[in-house]
């Protein structure tokens, strides 16, 4: 009996560990840590929150702007954007405890809401969020002045 809870034990324990060695379901993250400002779907709330669905596929279909996403969801941000005609003066914390491979699910995730751009994005991969990190800190007021010299606005308006 003791044997068997012992085994029943680290059985428990091995399936913990594989399953933080693979990358979190991206729409688990999304749901864990983005639902509740982003709603359901990203949808957003108009003049409060961005929408994400259709404008994140946007933005992660032009190479140079997918550092952007990265940078968005690691450092948060803050600063005025406008985003379907409205205006927001909003501040978004950062998640820079989420690991790079469930920060590549995430984006993946959102990249699959909304409108398609007629290119896809290519996947996050957790290399390439990981080389975006590792680019040093960004303040979340530098992160607005990323967004506005890249032109956000025009590509995902
Ligand atoms: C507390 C509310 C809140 C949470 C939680 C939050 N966000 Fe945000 N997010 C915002 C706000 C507000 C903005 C706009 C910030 C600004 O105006 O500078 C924003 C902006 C963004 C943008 C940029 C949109 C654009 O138009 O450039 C992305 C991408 C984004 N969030 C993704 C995420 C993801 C992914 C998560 C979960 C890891 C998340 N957000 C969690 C409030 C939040």
């Amino acid at each position: 009996m003791r044997a068997a809870l012992l085994l029943c034990g680290l059985l428990a324990a091995l399936a913990g560990v594989t399953q933080r060695a693979a990358a979190a379901d991206g729409a688990a993250v999304y749901l864990q840590n983005c639902l509740m400002c982003h709603q359901s779907g990203g949808a957003g709330l108009a003049g409060q929150f961005p929408r994400l669905a259709g404008r994140v596929a946007a933005i992660g279909a032009k190479p140079a702007a997918r550092g952007y996403l990265v940078q968005v969801v690691i450092h948060g941000m803050s600063g005025n954007i406008t985003v379907d005609g409205r205006a927001i003066m909003g501040m978004m914390p950062g998640f820079a405890q989420i690991p790079d491979a469930d920060v590549a699910s995430l984006l993946n995730y959102l990249t699959t809401l909304g409108k398609q751009p007629r290119k896809p994005p290519a996947p996050f991969s957790a290399e390439e969020v990981q080389a975006v990190r590792s680019g040093g800190a960004r303040s979340a007021t530098e992160v607005h002045a990323l967004r506005e010299s890249l032109g956000i606005a025009k590509i995902a308006p």
